[in-house]
């Protein structure tokens, strides 16, 4: 099985970002504990900071991999661009949000990702990827 993590904006900073809200533990650290859980899955990781980088790669890997975990972060709220992206391939995709975006400001309770998504994990802190992961087997 082929998984890959798209994480958005900013969560290159995760360990150092708003520790309070997003935790302490860097994504890199985070992912290589969860390759070495789950061995038997290919896993990938990939980030960036640039809208049109994240519809590139859902459109490279989402015809022939057998799941997209996708955290948009800001674009979450802004991006028709990533809305359309996933509605065009057939890869599934499960979004998450490492905060509860609920309890949050007005805005991040916008998603243009979750109408087009098999399912939604918001709120458990990086393990809402693992969640995601475990939908998937
Ligand atoms: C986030 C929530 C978004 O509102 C925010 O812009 C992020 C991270 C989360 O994982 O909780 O960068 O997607």
């Amino acid at each position: 099985m082929k998984i890959i993590i798209i994480n958005g904006p900013n969560l290159n900073l995760l360990g150092k970002r708003e520790p309070g809200i997003y935790g302490s533990l860097t994504f890199e650290t985070y992912f290589d504990r969860l390759k070495e859980k789950y061995p038997t899955i290919e896993l990938e990781y990939f980030q960036s900071n640039i809208e049109g980088e994240i519809i590139d790669k859902i459109q490279e890997t989402g015809f022939d991999y057998d799941g997209i975990i996708l955290n948009a972060a800001a674009y979450t709220h802004t991006s028709v661009g990533i809305g359309d992206a996933i509605k065009a391939v057939q890869t599934p995709v499960i979004e998450v949000h490492i905060s509860n975006v609920y309890q949050r400001e007005e805005f991040r309770h916008q998603s243009f990702i979750s109408p087009n998504v098999h399912g939604v994990i918001v709120g458990f802190g990086l393990q809402g990827y693992e969640l995601a992961l475990l939908s998937f087997k």
